[in-house]
């Protein structure tokens, strides 16, 4: 009879890669696979295996076959209807957050919320803040909304394109966004995982500039005086959004770098 081991010999994917699909087959965890690799395997299960294996060479996110991804410390599902929330976007978290800390009730406002993984991080990692969160996308706020209700955030989320959602929504003390950012035609949207993800979710059909331009030229209608917008953008974008804050009338201008000291998010102040 056939066992874990046996089944994963002569397997392509990396060892993780087998070891996360055969916790996700078997539902049992990483420690007792190596304990029991031996144990005889029911077929059904070592069919599953091999299935997802071959999604996954195909190319399909880890993420996508799994149907959840970490981030800030919680555990969010994914479908094929939001982008996979990525490591980097939590500096535009930490980021609120650090601007949300000794204000008294803020509100809090995500554009372009996918699977909901910056507001739900914010409304949890600040829970007096009252968060709301918006997307075009109805399929990506059903997963948003279901992501909140497991766990335990409250967050309003909106339909609507930007801030078409709003209605009677002003006063915003912070306004975050990671929105699609990748010019039009960029090789990168051809490879990786990223072939697998929502197009709208990652690039704005032009020239990578056009959500976050939208975003900052709608945000002086939307903040309260001496309220912040930050955005996540692309490693080669940070002075060209800067200049559109300044533009819009933003002061205090930051540009934060991530791990690999790149300029990811910037932000300012809007008097
Ligand atoms: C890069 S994804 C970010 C998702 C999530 N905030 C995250 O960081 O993982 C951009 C999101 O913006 C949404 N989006 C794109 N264009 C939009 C628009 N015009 N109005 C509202 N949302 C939009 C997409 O549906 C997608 O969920």
């Amino acid at each position: 009879m056939d066992n874990v081991r046996s089944v994963s010999q002569g397997s392509p994917l990396p060892r993780l890669e087998q070891q996360m699909l055969w916790q996700y087959v078997l539902q049992v965890p990483r420690a007792w696979l190596i304990a029991h690799d031996t144990d005889p395997l029911a077929p059904a299960a070592a069919a599953e295996f091999l299935k997802l294996q071959a999604r996954r060479l195909a190319g399909t996110p880890m993420a996508y076959i799994l149907g959840q991804r970490e981030f800030m410390g919680h555990e969010f599902q994914v479908s094929p209807a939001v982008l996979i929330p990525r490591p980097e976007t939590e500096l535009l978290v930490e980021t609120g957050l650090g601007y949300l800390k000794g204000r008294v009730a803020p509100r809090v406002l995500d554009l372009g919320t996918g699977s909901g993984a910056i507001a739900i991080s914010v409304a949890l990692g600040c829970p007096e803040a009252t968060v709301v969160a918006t997307d075009f996308s109805p399929d990506a706020l059903a997963v948003a909304g279901a992501n909140a209700q497991r766990l335990d955030a409250r967050v309003e989320f909106l339909c609507g394109s930007w801030y078409h959602a709003l209605s009677d929504h002003k006063g915003f003390d912070l306004i975050v966004s990671n929105p699609p950012y990748i010019a039009a035609g960029d090789s990168h949207l051809q490879e990786g995982d990223v072939r697998f993800e929502p197009a709208s979710a990652l690039t704005d059909g032009e020239d990578g500039l056009a959500a976050l331009r939208s975003i900052i030229q709608g945000a002086s209608q939307w903040l309260k005086p001496q309220g912040a917008l930050y955005m996540e953008h692309g490693w080669d974008q940070a002075q060209a959004v800067r200049h559109l804050l300044e533009q819009a009338g933003f002061t205090r201008l930051v540009s934060l770098p991530d791990l690999a000291g790149i300029d990811r998010v910037t932000g300012g102040i809007y008097n």
